[in-house]
């Protein structure tokens, strides 16, 4: 499938090279910035005003951002799964989803639309992660954690078994989360603690 990445930052570059190894044909990058030069030798072919119609793959790492720009602009979606990614046959993804290199779906995991499964992050069975979620490089959540729309697991944090995450809220990097977090509610820390 040919496709276009919007956004052209690390995280587009990222997703641009899982991209390729899955198949796709990327045509070029949509940024904000543009004009731009080549970003991976390929072209940025202007701001999102350029966009024709055709898939999207909307790489931006902010979830909130994502989920507006699908909003805004009404492309399909495809779904991105690395192929060095492991995904139990039961597990879901939708549309719009990322799934990075030796990330891991277990059975009946549901990835929720334009989340982003990071490079590595185990997401084992049952786990139910919401609309725009990003789950960070190396992060654990075990069986049935369910994660609201627009939180973020930060790198390498653990969510201990059907732990729930509210909406919106952020995990820190190598936190354990052992209890339940409030939506829009910061944590941090072994074991997780509120930090704002
Ligand atoms: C949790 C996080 C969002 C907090 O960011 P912030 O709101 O800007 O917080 P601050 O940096 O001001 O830190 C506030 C306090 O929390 C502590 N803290 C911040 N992050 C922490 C972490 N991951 N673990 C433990 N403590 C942490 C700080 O040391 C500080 O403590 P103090 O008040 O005693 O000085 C951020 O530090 C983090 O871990 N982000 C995850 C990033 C990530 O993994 N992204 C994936 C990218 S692909």
């Amino acid at each position: 499938m040919r496709v276009l990445i919007l956004g052209a930052g690390g995280h587009g570059r990222a997703v641009c090279e899982a991209a390729l190894d899955a198949g796709f044909e990327v045509a070029g990058f949509l940024d904000g910035r543009a004009p731009l030069p080549a970003v991976l030798g390929l072209p940025v072919l202007g701001t999102e005003a350029a966009h024709e119609g055709g898939p999207l793959l909307i790489a931006f790492g902010d979830n909130a951002a994502r989920l507006a720009a699908a909003a805004r602009l009404r492309a399909p979606l495809p779904v991105l799964l690395h192929p060095s990614a492991i995904k139990a046959r039961s597990a879901e993804i939708a549309e719009g989803a990322v799934v990075m290199p030796r990330a891991v779906l277990g059975a009946q995991a549901r990835i929720g639309r334009l989340a982003l499964v990071n490079t590595g992050a185990i997401v084992e069975h049952d786990v139910e992660l919401g609309e725009g979620a990003h789950i960070g490089p190396g992060a654990i959540l075990c069986g049935g954690v369910r994660i609201g729309p627009r939180a973020m697991v930060g790198a390498g944090a653990v969510v201990a078994p059907n732990v729930r995450v509210g909406e919106g809220a952020v995990i820190g990097a190598g936190a354990a989360v052992t209890t339940e977090v409030d939506a829009f509610s910061r944590v941090a820390g072994v074991p997780a603690r509120i930090i704002s």
